[in-house]
């Protein structure tokens, strides 16, 4: 049985062309694996090589340079990164002038072991040392290996215009902070991305305009915890700078969400802990921020939650998705879930399965655990739920899952949504497929409108992933 089958797309690489100066003679190859943040500082990466020498190819044949943007939050994530190495290093071994480096989290994590590991990676750069690229290049064309894998407590890129490797130029994505501080027990994130920061607002506000002025209609804010941004306010809440305004996550939206009215604003992760009503009160201020909320609860039940240091309870959880309901009707909800964690018992499953239940999640991402290196639960529990039953919990959350996004997409019928077209549909060119406010995907004939249109949809049938309808005419 795979894992969660839901999160393949998320996990599958990319590759991606971009074209830099007129001078540039060198290709690089870009393979990006694992969160949105990953995607989204691949555009960085394209953005610092286009200035320095290197566009980028869709055709890793014609390569000078391949680097793969890696993930770590699974063993089975790293295990896929680790069968593309060995496929570039045979590669390598015909044409030996080819570079491979490898970035992103994996490459924090293992570091200089990668160079013993994995002999024929040339480069390891980790997320915050993007901008060394060009320097250890250099290096590896003077015959040596590279690495830099400091971790800053400043870096946010917040100068770098991402070079765009979305072709279909309506959805984009923006990283409005760094890091992560949680400490979730489970959790490698904070040892390969580093301590939180977030980007300054302004900085964020003119890549929104420039995105939407290139014909973007869609920009999703990104974060490992969206509602701990804050700008010019300490940790424990004091102002740093008394002649500089204030921003916190609520405002920053509204900032956002003031760039155009037909700029629609999405956000990922927004943590339980964290979530309070004034962002939920600016979501349901502005019609151009979706009623959507990617929500991870990781399980049903407050002992689990307890040993995953998630700092909430499944009664707060519930407060929360009471709020949402309260605030916003008509939000869709989505989260992650984990099965199996050290010294889950089947009751406690039971009320993972419960909550699911209970809030008529619209999606989740479902996994088994993993052991991660390093972590709290690594050097505090013990791995004890055997893969069978890790996976047999999961199927359950599977099944469950599908039921309820099959209730939820059939209560969509008949209604008609706004629809912002991001292109063909995977099956036909003659159908069009976007997502509706909730981020559910619509396919519908596409009739005389083009990609980067809002549409009208009335919902006809569905299917557990998918709505499908027609335009209607206003
Ligand atoms: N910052 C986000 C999550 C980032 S990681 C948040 O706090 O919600 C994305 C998801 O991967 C997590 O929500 C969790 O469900 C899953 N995950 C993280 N570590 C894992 C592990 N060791 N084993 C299995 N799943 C894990
Ligand atoms: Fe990991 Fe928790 Fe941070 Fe999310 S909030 S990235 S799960 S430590
Ligand atoms: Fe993976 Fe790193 Fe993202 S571990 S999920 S790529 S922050």
């Amino acid at each position: 049985m795979e894992e969660g089958k839901v999160i393949d797309e998320a996990l599958q690489g990319q590759a991606t062309m971009v074209e830099g100066k007129k001078e540039n003679s060198k290709k690089l190859f870009l393979e990006s694996y694992g969160c949105q943040m990953n995607f989204s500082d691949s555009e960085v990466v394209a953005s610092i090589l286009a200035e320095n020498g290197f566009d980028t190819t869709n055709n890793s044949e014609e390569a000078d340079l391949v680097l793969i943007n890696t993930c770590s939050i699974r063993e089975n994530a790293e295990q896929r990164v680790r069968n593309r190495l060995k496929q570039y290093n045979k590669r390598k071994k015909q044409n030996p002038s080819l570079m491979i480096g490898v970035l992103g989290c994996m490459a924090e994590r293992l570091k200089q072991k990668f160079l013993e590991e994995e002999k024929l990676v040339d480069i390891v750069a980790g997320p915050d040392a993007y901008r060394a690229l060009p320097g250890l290049i250099e290096e590896v064309e003077g015959g040596q290996k590279a690495v830099n894998v400091l971790l800053s407590r400043e870096e946010t890129y917040a100068d770098i215009a991402p070079v765009r490797l979305d072709k279909k130029g309506v959805t984009g994505f923006i990283s409005i902070m760094r890091g992560c501080d949680n400490m979730c027990s489970f959790c490698v994130v904070p040892f390969t991305r580093g301590r939180e920061r977030s980007r300054d607002p302004e900085s964020i506000v003119k890549e929104a305009t420039e995105i939407f002025e290139a014909g973007y209609r869609e920009v999703t804010l990104l974060g490992q915890n969206v509602d701990s941004y804050r700008w010019n306010v300490s940790k424990k809440g004091e102002i740093i700078d008394p002649e500089k305004p204030t921003v916190n996550f609520a405002q920053l939206m509204e900032m956002v969400a003031q760039v155009n009215p037909d700029l629609r604003v999405r956000f990922s992760t927004s943590h339980p802990k964290d979530m309070t009503d004034d962002v939920l009160e600016v979501i349901a201020k502005y019609e151009n921020i979706c009623n959507y909320i990617h929500l991870p609860v990781q399980s049903g039940n407050s002992d689990v939650l307890k040993r995953m240091n998630r700092g909430y309870t499944r009664e707060w959880y519930m407060d929360r998705i009471a709020a949402i309901n309260r605030i916003i009707p008509d939000c869709s909800i989505s989260t992650d879930i984990i099965t199996g964690f050290c010294g889950e018992t089947e009751e406690e499953h039971q009320d993972t399965l419960s909550l699911m239940e209970e809030v008529k999640f619209q999606f989740s991402y479902m996994f088994f655990y993993s052991e991660r290196p390093k972590t709290l639960a690594e050097r505090k529990f013990e791995d004890d739920i055997p893969l069978e039953t890790k996976k047999r919990r999961l199927q359950e959350v599977i099944d469950l899952q599908h039921k309820l996004s099959n209730e939820f997409n059939k209560n969509e019928v008949g209604k008609v949504q706004r629809v912002l077209i991001e292109g063909f549909s995977k099956k036909s060119e003659d159908d069009y497929v976007g997502r509706n406010s909730g981020n559910v995907s619509v396919i519908f004939p596409k009739e005389d409108a083009k990609p980067g249109d809002y549409v009208d949809v009335e919902i006809t049938d569905y299917t557990p992933g998918s709505l499908l309808g027609k335009i209607v005419k206003s």
